[in-house]
């Protein structure tokens, strides 16, 4: 029997992979081309940590409960050590570090700063991906729709109300900006 290329044996089966055989996965890593190898079982979360050395992405309880390990796989917020490293095959995975690239913190980090809603920064990776994520689908969130994302992280040490208040801070500041941006446009139209 010869493998094809879709991963099968000729004789249509899955080709059996062994526990300790190392693999090969490129993705868009933060806007880049990335290659590395990883086994089977590799978590994605420890892949993004290990192979691709971005040690922004934090691992927590490795259950999906904390939230620490969150980043964007295609745009969308989720939990890397609930993936396999080879799920990410092809994929665009974005991590903490992509928020600010050329080391310029985004602008919901530097809310996060104006509120002080970090402490040890443990979980901050995590919430801030949810939230960049949030705020691209709700522009607008009340505080109640807020608190409901963020429910899905556990900080130990800050406190809910400053991540809170950072993230209704950056909402607002973006609407305000998207309608100076628009009134200047009319004006000058
Ligand atoms: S480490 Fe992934 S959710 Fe806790
Ligand atoms: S800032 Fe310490 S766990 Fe959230």
């Amino acid at each position: 029997m010869s493998n094809t290329s879709n991963g099968k044996m000729a004789d249509g089966l899955p080709q059996v992979v062994r526990r300790d055989e190392r693999q090969c996965v490129t993705l868009t890593f933060n806007g880049r081309e990335r290659s590395a190898y990883c086994e089977p079982r590799d978590l994605l979360s420890d892949f993004i940590r290990h192979e691709l050395g971005a040690t922004g992405t934090h691992v927590g309880c490795e259950h999906g409960v904390c939230g620490a390990c969150t980043v964007h796989v295609g745009g969308v917020a989720a939990r890397s050590c609930l993936m396999l490293a080879v799920q990410a095959q092809g994929q665009r995975i974005d991590t903490v570090e992509g928020l600010a690239p050329d080391m310029v913190l985004g602008d919901l980090q530097e809310a996060f700063q104006r509120h002080h809603a970090l402490q040890c920064g443990f979980c901050t990776a995590g919430i801030l991906m949810s939230c960049a994520d949030y705020l691209q689908r709700v522009p607008d969130p009340s505080e109640a729709q807020v608190r409901d994302m963020l429910s899905g992280h556990l900080c130990r040490c800050t406190g809910y109300t400053p991540i809170v208040a950072a993230v209704l801070d950056v909402a607002a500041r973006r609407r305000h900006r998207n309608v100076t941006g628009d009134a200047l446009e009319a004006s000058h139209a």
